[in-house]
């Protein structure tokens, strides 16, 4: 059975940078035999957690909209590849919405306390994150913020490829090596036969 891959592309604008790194991340996972999906966050009608702890009782959500179709793909993949860009220094507000509207799943398992996935699978997760300004601070935030997303999926975190100083749209095309890299990273979270200990890291300038 082929490996199933999920992309999700949070970044609300055309010709993204991050969206065009996703694609080639996908692209290097598809040549590795990976069945793909790719998603735009900005295609679908996702409403915001209004925390009305409905799924404290009931581990589902009360807010019934797009989210639980991107829910059943998001369990359903292998391997999740995230992609958002950073604005004020975090994930965008597209990809943090979706993210809030886990806490069903949350509940699901910690107040619950019911499984989310079958034991034994291999579920592993990647993040493609670009910055405008020069600092790397800006994904202090996001490694934070996923960490706990990943988490709540019961996905490892393996793989981080975060670049900065890209503002325009499109700008990513001009890097010596960004699309490279995610076409490698995509290809080998399909042929690393187990997930790292932590996160590998790739930060480009
Ligand atoms: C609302 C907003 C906030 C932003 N905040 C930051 C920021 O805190 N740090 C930064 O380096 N870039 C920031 N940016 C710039 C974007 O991260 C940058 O343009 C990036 O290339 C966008 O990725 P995309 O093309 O995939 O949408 C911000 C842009 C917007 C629109």
């Amino acid at each position: 059975m082929a490996v199933k891959v999920l992309g999700i592309s949070a970044s609300p604008r055309a010709n993204s940078n991050t969206d065009l790194l996703l694609q080639k991340a996908l692209a290097g996972a598809e040549c590795e035999g990976a069945s793909v999906k790719y998603i735009r966050l900005c295609d679908l009608n996702i409403a915001p957690c209004i925390e009305c702890n409905s799924c404290f009782k009931t581990g589902e959500c009360a807010t019934k909209d797009d989210y639980q179709l991107l829910m059943e793909k998001m369990l359903d993949a292998d391997r999740l590849i995230f992609a958002t860009p950073i604005f004020f220094m975090a994930v965008c507000s597209q990809a943090k919405v979706l993210i809030d509207r886990c806490q069903c799943l949350w509940a699901h398992k910690h107040v619950l306390k019911k499984p989310l996935i079958t034991a034994g699978r291999d579920r592993r997760a990647m993040v493609i994150a670009v910055g405008g300004s020069k600092s790397k601070k800006m994904f202090d935030c996001v490694r934070l913020t996923m960490t706990y997303y990943f988490d709540v999926l019961d996905m490892s975190y393996s793989a981080n490829l975060f670049v900065n100083k890209m503002e325009e749209p499109g700008q990513i095309k001009n890097h010596p090596t960004a699309l490279k890299e995610a076409f490698r990273l995509g290809a080998e979270l399909i042929t690393t036969p187990s997930p790292p200990e932590k996160p590998l890291d790739i930060e480009l300038t």
